[in-house]
C-alpha cells in the first residue's frame, strides 16, 4: 500500500450564459456527482455497477477534492464558472478555452466541461521522461495542463447522456493525464500499454460486449478497464501495473506539485 495522496481540483465550467443547472452551465450537483465517482474508482469503493469486484482491480489511493482556496487564498467551492466565446469545442480550440479560466497547474487539477463537439473528452500526458514511456502528445505547456469533458458526459446526474452517464470519462481522462496509454496501446497485436497485468488487444471495445472479446493471447479482454472504449456501466476497474505507472507520476512529475 501507498500513501492516499489527495488531489484538489478546480471545475472550469464553460457555459453559453445559461442559469446556473441550466444547458451546458451545469448544476453543482452534477459536479459534486463526478468527484464522488472519481474518488469510489481510484480507492476502488462501492460505485453504481456494485461493488468493484473485478479480481485484478486495485485501490490506487488517490483521492479528488473540490478545492477549498483559490490561488489567492481566498475561499472557495472549487467551482468556476465563465461564459465561453464559442458554442461547441473542439481540440483545436485548447489554448482559447484554457485561457478562458485556469488555475496553477502545479497545485490543481483543472478540468474544463464545455460542450465539445462530438466526443466525450481528453487530456494532456505528462512529461516524457517522468513516464518513461512513450506518449501520444508533445505538448507539455503547464497552462494547457489538466483534462476537458463534456458536460454531457460529466457525472451522473443532471445533464448527463447515457451510456456515458456514469461520470467514467473523467476517471479515463486522468488516467491518460497520470500517464496511461489507452489498453490496446499501440493497436497492434502484440500491443504495448506498459503494463503486463492488462491483456494485449488490438481493438478498443465499445457498448459492453457479452460474451467478451478475446485478447492478443486468447484471454478474455479486460474490457471494463477504465483505460479501453466502452460503455461507462462496463467500466471498473485499473490494474496495480496501471496504478504504479501513476504513482510514479505523481511522485516524480514537477507539475503534479499537490499541496492541500
Ligand atoms: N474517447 C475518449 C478518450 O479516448 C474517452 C472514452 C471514455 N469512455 C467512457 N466510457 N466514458 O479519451
Ligand atoms: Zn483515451
Ligand atoms: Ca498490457
Amino acid at each position: 500500500t501507498a500513501e492516499v495522496v489527495t488531489i484538489p481540483v478546480v471545475v472550469h465550467v464553460v457555459h453559453n450564459g445559461e442559469p446556473v443547472g441550466e444547458g451546458t452551465n451545469i448544476s453543482q450537483a452534477q459536479i459534486v456527482s463526478q468527484i464522488r465517482i472519481l474518488n469510489e474508482d481510484f480507492r476502488k469503493k462501492l460505485n453504481t455497477n456494485g461493488y468493484n469486484t473485478h479480481p485484478a482491480g486495485a485501490d490506487i489511493e488517490v483521492e479528488f477534492q473540490l478545492a477549498i482556496q483559490s490561488p489567492e487564498g481566498i475561499p472557495t467551492d472549487g467551482i468556476v464558472r465563465v461564459k465561453g466565446n464559442k458554442s461547441v469545442w473542439d481540440t483545436p480550440d485548447d489554448q482559447t478555452l484554457k485561457a478562458l479560466s485556469y488555475w496553477n497547474s502545479a497545485n490543481y487539477l483543472n478540468i474544463w466541461v464545455c460542450d465539445l463537439d462530438g466526443f466525450l473528452g481528453y487530456a494532456q500526458f505528462p512529461e516524457t521522461d517522468v513516464v518513461g514511456i512513450p506518449q501520444n502528445g508533445t505538448t507539455k505547456n503547464p497552462a494547457t495542463d489538466g483534462i476537458v469533458i463534456d458536460y454531457q458526459a460529466f457525472g451522473d446526474t443532471g445533464n448527463v447522456k447515457t451510456p456515458f452517464h456514469l461520470g467514467r470519462t473523467a476517471t479515463h481522462e486522468i488516467g491518460h493525464y497520470l500517464g496511461l496509454l489507452h489498453i490496446s496501446g499501440d493497436g497492434n497485436c502484440p500491443t504495448d500499454d506498459y503494463c503486463a497485468d492488462t491483456p494485449p488487444v488490438n481493438f478498443q471495445t465499445s457498448g459492453c460486449p457479452s460474451p467478451k472479446p478475446l485478447a492478443c493471447d486468447g484471454v478474455e479482454a479486460q474490457i471494463e478497464n477504465y483505460m479501453d472504449y466502452s460503455d461507462d456501466p462496463c467500466m471498473n476497474l485499473f490494474t496495480e501495473e496501471q496504478k504504479q505507472r501513476m504513482r510514479t507520476v505523481l511522485a516524480n512529475s514537477p507539475r503534479r506539485n499537490f499541496k492541500n
